[in-house]
C-alpha cells in the first residue's frame, strides 16, 4: 500500500471523516451551494455511520444546471473541434490516474466496497475516458450514391443535453461510463449520483474541469431521486437520459422521458445464470462462481446470481463452493478483506428478508445465511456469502433480484433443461457458460436471451465490449463504440446539383 493511501486511511480512522470532501453541487464550472440550503448525510457502510454531508438539491438546482449545460451546448462546446474534445478526455483519464488513490479511498468509504475493488473501478473509469478520447475524432458520416445529379451525405451530431442518473453500486465507474461517450460525442451532461454515494461523481466533475472541460459542459447535482432525479429526467431540454438502477424506477424514468419524446438508455436489474455443464474445469469454475456472485458483495446488476448446474456434478460442486465461500473474510473496505459491506441499511434489510423467507420455507442454506458486522469494530452492514441450494424455477429466489451475496442454485437434468432454466426469468442481462466443449458453449450462447454471454470466464470483456440487457434488464448498450450511439444523431443532407 502506498504512503498516500496509508495516510488517508489513518486520517479517516482518527477523525471519522476526510478533509476536503465536496459539500455542494458542481454547476457551470464551480461549486454551487443548493438554493434551498439543504444538506444530507452520506454513510460509511463499513461502520454504519455518517461521515460526510452533501447538497440535498431540488428542482431549482436542476434548472440551473440544465441552463448551464444549454449555454455550453450552444456556445463553447458546440464549437469545440473533435480533436479538442479528444484531448480534454485524454487529460481527464490522466487526471483520474493522478488522483486514483484518493478517489479509491473515498469510493470505499462512501460505498462500502473493498479498497482493491474501488481501485479497480477507478482504473476502469480512467480507461473509459482514454477509450472515448480515441473515438471523439473518429465519428464519421457516410455518403450515399444517388446517381450523378445528387450529393447525399450523413453527419453525426451530438444529441444535445444528456441526463445521467447513477446508482450506488459502482458510483464512479458508472458515472464515467455515461459521461465519457457523451462528452466524446459533443454532448453536455447533468449527472445525478445516488444519494447513498454522491462524492466521487463530484470529484470527477472537478477533474474534468482541471482537464480543460469548459464550464457548464458537465454538471453534477446531488440529492434524492424524487427531488433531483425526477425533475432532471422530465426536463424538456434534456435530449437523452442514461439511467442505471431498478426496474421500477426505470419504468418511471421512461414514462417521464416519453412526455418529451426524449430517448433513454436503461440498464436495469438482472438474475443472470452461470450455466455449469458436467464437462467443465471444476477447479476454475468453482473459483469463477465464487467471484461472479461475491464480488462487490453481490451488488452487481450482472452478478452471476443463479447457478444452473448439471445434476451429475451438483453435490461435489456445491460442497467445494460452500467451502470457499466460508473462507472469505468480510470487513471494513479499507482493511481490504475479500468481501466488503452492503451499501445501505435498507439494502441489507432487503437481502436479509429474502434469506429469512427462504429459511422459513426450509430451503437448504449451503453456506452463510446471516447478517454480520465488521470483525474489528463490531459495527457496519454485512451479509455472509450465502448459497441457497436446489431452488425451484418458479421460486422468488430465482425470479427476483436480491442484489446481495446470495446465490440461488438450480439443478439441470440435461443441456436442454439448463437452457430452459437459464432463460426462465423476466431478465436478460448476462449469462456465463462453463464447458470444455466449444460447440455446446456456442450453441448455448446462441440460444440464451441475454445482452452478454461469458464463456469460461465470468465478467470477461473490457471497456471495448458493449454492455446492456434484454427484456426487463433494459435496452440500449453502453461501453464500446456502441456506447456512442445514444449520444449521436444522424443528419442527412442531400443536394441536387
Ligand atoms: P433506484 O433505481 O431507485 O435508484 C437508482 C438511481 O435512481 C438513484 O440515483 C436514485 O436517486 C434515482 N431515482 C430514484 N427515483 C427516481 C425518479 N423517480 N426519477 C429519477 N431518478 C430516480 O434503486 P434503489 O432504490 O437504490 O435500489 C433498489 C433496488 O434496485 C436494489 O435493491 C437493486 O435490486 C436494484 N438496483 C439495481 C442496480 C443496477 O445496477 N441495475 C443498481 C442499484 C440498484
Ligand atoms: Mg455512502
Amino acid at each position: 500500500m502506498s504512503a498516500e493511501t496509508e495516510a488517508l486511511i489513518a486520517e479517516y480512522f482518527a477523525t471519522g471523516t476526510l478533509k476536503g470532501l465536496p459539500h455542494n453541487h458542481w454547476i457551470d464550472g464551480q461549486w454551487y451551494a443548493p438554493l434551498n440550503g439543504g444538506q444530507m448525510e452520506t454513510f460509511d457502510p463499513g461502520l454504519g455511520r455518517a461521515f460526510a454531508s452533501f447538497a440535498a438539491g431540488d428542482e431549482p438546482d436542476v434548472e440551473r444546471a440544465v441552463n448551464a449545460a444549454e449555454r455550453a451546448q450552444q456556445g463553447v462546446w458546440g464549437k469545440a473541434t473533435p480533436v479538442e474534445r479528444s484531448r480534454i478526455l485524454y487529460r481527464a483519464a490522466e487526471g483520474i490516474r493522478a488522483n486514483a488513490e484518493r478517489l479509491a479511498v473515498i469510493e470505499t468509504l462512501d460505498n462500502g466496497k473493498t479498497l482493491s475493488e474501488a481501485q479497480s473501478d477507478v482504473r476502469s473509469a480512467a480507461r473509459l475516458f482514454e477509450y472515448y478520447a480515441g473515438a471523439a475524432d473518429k465519428l464519421h458520416g457516410e455518403t450515399m450514391a444517388l446517381g450523378p445529379d445528387y450529393v447525399s451525405q450523413t453527419s453525426l451530431e451530438p444529441v444535445g443535453i444528456t441526463a445521467h442518473v447513477i446508482p450506488w453500486n459502482y458510483p464512479f465507474s458508472t458515472a464515467a461510463r455515461g459521461l465519457a461517450p457523451a462528452l466524446a460525442a459533443g454532448c453536455t451532461a447533468v449527472l445525478k449520483p445516488a444519494e447513498q454515494t454522491p462524492l466521487t461523481a463530484l470529484l470527477l466533475a472537478e477533474i474534468l474541469h482541471h482537464a480543460g472541460l469548459p464550464a457548464g459542459v458537465c454538471n453534477v447535482v446531488t440529492g434524492t431521486g424524487a427531488k433531483v432525479g425526477a425533475p432532471l429526467v422530465a426536463h424538456p431540454k434534456v435530449r437523452h437520459v442514461t439511467f442505471t438502477g431498478s426496474v421500477q424506477t426505470g419504468r418511471t424514468v421512461m414514462q417521464a422521458a416519453a412526455r418529451n419524446i426524449t430517448s433513454v438508455t436503461l440498464e436495469l436489474g438482472g438474475k443472470s445464470p452461470m450455466v455449469v455443464l458436467s464437462d467443465c474445469d471444476m477447479d476454475a469454475t468453482v473459483e469463477d462462481a465464487l467471484w461472479a456472485i461475491y464480488s462487490n458483495a453481490g451488488q452487481i446488476c450482472s452478478a452471476g446470481s443463479r447457478l444452473v448446474i448439471e445434476r451429475s456434478i451438483h453435490a461435489e460442486f456445491i460442497e467445494r463452493l460452500a467451502a470457499r465461500a466460508n473462507q472469505l473474510t468480510l470487513g471494513h473496505g479499507l482493511h481490504n478483506p475479500h468481501v466488503g459491506a452492503i451499501s445501505s441499511l435498507e439494502q441489507l434489510e432487503k437481502i436479509s428478508a429474502f434469506v429469512e423467507d427462504a429459511k422459513a420455507r426450509d430451503i437448504k442454506v449451503a453456506a452463510g445465511g446471516t447478517r454480520l458486522s465488521d470483525p474489528r469494530s463490531g459495527a457496519g452492514w454485512f451479509f455472509a456469502p450465502t448459497i441457497l441450494d436446489r431452488v425451484a424455477a418458479a421460486d422468488r429466489l430465482v425470479q427476483e433480484e436480491i442484489f446481495g451475496p446470495v446465490l440461488s442454485v438450480q439443478v439441470a437434468d440435461s443441456v436442454e433443461h439448463a437452457l430452459t432454466l437459464a432463460n426462465g426469468t423476466a431478465f436478460g442481462l448476462a449469462a456465463g457458460i462453463y464447458t470444455r466443449d466449444i460447440t455446446k458453449a456456442l450453441r448455448l450462447a446462441r440460444d440464451i436471451d441475454a445482452g452478454q454471454v461469458y464463456i469460461n470466464e465470468y465478467y470477461a470483456g473490457g471497456v471495448e465490449t458493449p454492455f446492456g440487457g434484454n427484456k426487463l434488464s433494459g435496452f440500449g448498450r453502453e461501453k464500446g463504440l456502441e456506447g456512442l450511439r445514444s449520444y449521436c444523431r444522424v443528419k442527412a443532407v442531400t443536394a441536387r446539383i
